[in-house]
């Protein structure tokens, strides 16, 4: 199983601000993202909260049976220590995804204070970036 995890305002996703995040709802990334793991008979376990500690409590009752994050956690990325710290403790490969190019855009979403605890960040290929996250770790899972 993989967790595909999503922070704050991603399940606004598809009306928030759509010249930036896209027309594609979060509803249509994680059918995208089961379909894409499904032929290697691997499932996708979805959660998404607009709250710290539940993101936190989420990945901390996934940490034994879990073989694979993929997280966008919105603004979190840019201020959870607390996040950071729980993302330290697990023992399987995790990716950072950012839908936006957060280079291109305000200078404090420039840090990622969570990159450092990930194996790996995709950034600014929309939502394309939740899939290329999920295939990496599909390999990892094979073994490949
Ligand atoms: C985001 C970028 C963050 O800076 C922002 O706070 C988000 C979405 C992205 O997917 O581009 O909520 O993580």
């Amino acid at each position: 199983m993989i967790l595909l995890v999503n922070g704050p305002n991603l399940n606004l996703l598809g009306e928030r601000e759509p010249e930036v995040y896209g027309a594609t709802t979060l509803a249509d990334v994680e059918r995208m993202v089961r379909e894409a793991c499904a032929p290697a008979g691997v499932e996708v376990k979805a959660f998404q909260s607009n709250h710290e500690g539940a993101l936190i409590d989420f990945l901390h009752e996934h940490r034994k049976i879990a073989k694979g994050l993929v997280l966008n956690p919105g603004a979190f990325t840019h201020t959870s220590y607390a996040l950071h710290d729980a993302l330290r403790a697990l023992a399987f490969p995790k990716v950072e995804v950012h839908i936006s190019n957060v280079h291109a855009r305000e200078a404090w979403r420039r840090e990622s204070v969570l990159a450092p605890a990930m194996d790996g960040q995709i950034v600014g290929l929309g939502v394309q970036g939740y899939l290329l996250a999920a295939r990496w770790l599909l390999g990892r899972i094979a073994g490949a």
